[in-house]
């Protein structure tokens, strides 16, 4: 993935490209660096391993002077996150570029130049980029077309940003593949990879195409694709610029699970009527649409597919519609076969996910579903501008690594996917209207979840020194059981599996002592009775029981076994209200161990790389 960020004005640059580099780390904090194009036409950079602070403290040693920049923060792909491998690379002292994506011919491409004599000093695929560049602005000495007849010649995924000391009033952009926005400023104009890292200094941003190739000058932007100039319209984003800041959080992770109760009701809001779901809240066509669906393909990856297991269950259960779940890395190599009247449905925080993206582009070029929707947190990414139909989450951006407040407004959502396909089916009945009043509901018990904070702070202690946990659900809560799993092994390192519980005595119960504690989440539903049976198999293999339990479960506390009372909850909304018991254990275990709660090692918020 990687984050890019680019500026042409009329003052100094470098503070604006470090803060959109700040603003650009969840996209990857391996490496920063940044590339300014001096008054006197020097072009200068600097380069730090590590975090954009890095950087930073470099930027305080040396700093880099121009109005003309372009910067990067980077999540490694090819070669180690070392100095050397950071963005932007350079060709000679003139040009520098900076990349996000990957480019898969690189190698031959390598040794072409380096046949000509080109010598390279990074490991990474982007290094090509430039030396071709480079090479062809000497041809012929223009930038945007030098860009235009490289980019001809590379396969893969990218965005971009170059300049060249030779042109001071020009800064190139281009994408396939991969985000980038123009912020379009007055006298001024920006590239970055998403608005977010530009709304310091604009709020009006055009939102570049796929083969889109731009040239900024302070005047404005002339936008080139396959050959021809193109016109893309500059929208003005409405979404404020609040959530940048800790607002007086330890963490954003842990401020972003604060924030579920208010999110959830924003995305409630406006979609629901006494007692059912507005079918148009997905758009104008899904009335005709969802009348027509006869089957449900949901594609998704990380935190989002979890979210799409559970769909499967709702929107078996309460549509009778069959669903399809599966990550996107895996369907879109697969040779699918679609049922008639599939509608084809991506789950994503934030739309730019390149395999979820990948797998639309596959399914949209098959032919074969009914349509497409896109259940997405970010207006205007890609997801949602490709997709017939969209229902966006409201979470607000989600700043920490680890996906919170995405996840249950995507559950949300999805149950109000699940009510409108019935809907559609069946008019109104009791089954909607009860779900209406628990929806409403939700953000009151979302509340009263929140207040086990401390008593799950406590709980945690018990696993700051543990290396294994084993999560287990059962029906809608097995997914839920994956994401506890999922959390804790992203922040905190712990080694985390999560099981169905009937499925324990199949192999996983070998794994079970007294160092394996097991997390169980059980709701006061159909299943209950079975997955006590399940966690007595544990307790008999001397496994210590963490249980988040219903008051009516009737679950008590002993040797060994732990009980965590959440408050009753309708059954269909309780896997919203069981994530949260596991965030906050995550949460406190990961800050036990002092691992970098918001930026863990090796991940990226957005993956924009296959
Ligand atoms: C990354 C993030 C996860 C996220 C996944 C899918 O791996 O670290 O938190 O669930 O990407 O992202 P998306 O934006 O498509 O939901």
């Amino acid at each position: 993935m990687c984050g890019i960020v680019g500026a042409i004005a009329g003052r100094q640059v470098q503070d604006i490209l470090l803060e959109g580099l700040r603003r650009l780390e969840y996209r990857g904090y391996d490496s920063a660096g940044m590339a300014v194009l001096s008054d006197d036409g020097q072009l200068e950079r600097r380069r730090a391993a590590g975090k954009v602070a890095a950087l930073e403290n470099a930027l305080k040693e040396a700093s880099l002077p121009g109005c003309l920049g372009i910067a990067h923060t980077r999540w490694a792909t090819h070669g180690r996150p070392l100095e050397r491998n950071a963005h932007p690379h350079m060709s000679g002292n003139k040009l520098a570029v900076v990349h996000n994506g990957i480019i898969e011919n690189y190698e031959s491409l390598k040794q072409e130049l380096e046949a000509e004599g080109y010598a390279f000093t990074s490991d990474t695929d982007t290094e090509v980029i430039a030396h071709l560049v480079a090479r062809e602005y000497d041809r012929c000495g223009d930038l945007l077309a030098a860009v235009e007849g490289v980019i001809a010649r590379l396969d893969g995924a990218y965005a971009l940003g170059v300049v060249h000391a030779d042109e001071p009033q020009t800064l190139i952009g281009a994408r396939k593949g991969s985000p980038l926005v123009v912020g379009v400023g007055i006298e001024e104009m920006f590239i970055g990879s998403d608005p977010l890292a530009l709304l310091q200094v604009t709020d009006r941003f055009i939102y570049l195409e796929e083969g889109d190739i731009v040239r900024l000058t302070r005047k404005g932007a002339e936008i080139r694709n396959a050959g021809k100039a193109v016109e893309r319209e500059i929208t003005t984003f409405e979404h404020g610029d609040g959530a940048v800041s800790r607002g007086g959080y330890r963490h954003f992770m842990l401020k972003e699970i604060y924030e579920q109760a208010g999110v959830v009701s924003a995305t409630l809001e406006g979609r629901l009527t006494e007692n059912h779901v507005l079918t148009r809240s997905f758009g104008a066509a899904a009335d005709t649409l969802f009348d027509q669906v006869d089957a449900i393909q949901i594609v998704a990856c990380g935190t989002s597919y979890h979210a799409g297991m559970v769909a499967r269950y709702w929107i078996e259960k309460l549509a009778g519609i069959p669903t399809q779940v599966e990550v996107a890395s895996e369907y879109r190599y697969r040779d699918v076969v679609v049922p008639r009247n599939t509608l084809f449905v991506t789950l994503s925080q934030s739309g730019e996910t390149a395999d979820t993206l990948a797998a639309l582009r596959f399914a949209q070029s098959q032919n074969k579903y009914l349509g497409t929707l896109a259940i997405c947190n970010v207006p205007g990414s890609s997801l949602v501008r490709e997709s017939e139909l969209s229902l966006m989450t409201q979470a607000g951006p989600e700043i920490g690594v680890a996906s919170t407040k995405a996840f249950t407004t995507q559950l949300v959502a999805l149950l109000l996917l699940a009510l409108a396909l019935r809907h559609q089916r069946q008019g109104n009945d009791d089954v909607q209207a009860n779900a209406v009043k628990a929806l409403r509901h939700l953000p009151d018990v979302l509340k009263e979840t929140l207040a086990l904070d401390s008593a799950i702070e406590t709980l945690s202690a018990a696993f700051a020194e543990k290396h294994h946990a084993l999560f287990l659900g059962r029906g809608p809560q097995f997914p839920i059981a994956l994401e506890g799993a999922l959390k804790l092994k992203e922040i905190s390192y712990i080694h985390a599996e999560a099981y169905p519980a009937g499925e324990l005595k199949h192999g996983p119960l070998a794994l079970v002592d007294s160092e394996m504690p097991v997390i169980a989440v059980a709701p006061n539903d159909e299943l209950l009775e079975k997955l006590k049976s399940n966690l007595q198999e544990v307790r008999a293999r001397g496994g210590e029981l963490f249980v988040f339990a219903d008051s009516r479960a009737n679950i008590s506390e002993g040797e060994g076994v732990h009980v965590m009372t959440l408050p009753q909850v309708d059954e269909l909304v309780a896997p919203i209200i069981y994530t949260v018991p596991l965030q906050l254990l995550s949460y406190h275990v990961a800050v036990l161990k002092g691992t970098d709660v918001d930026q863990p090692r090796n991940l990226a918020k957005s993956v924009t790389v296959e």
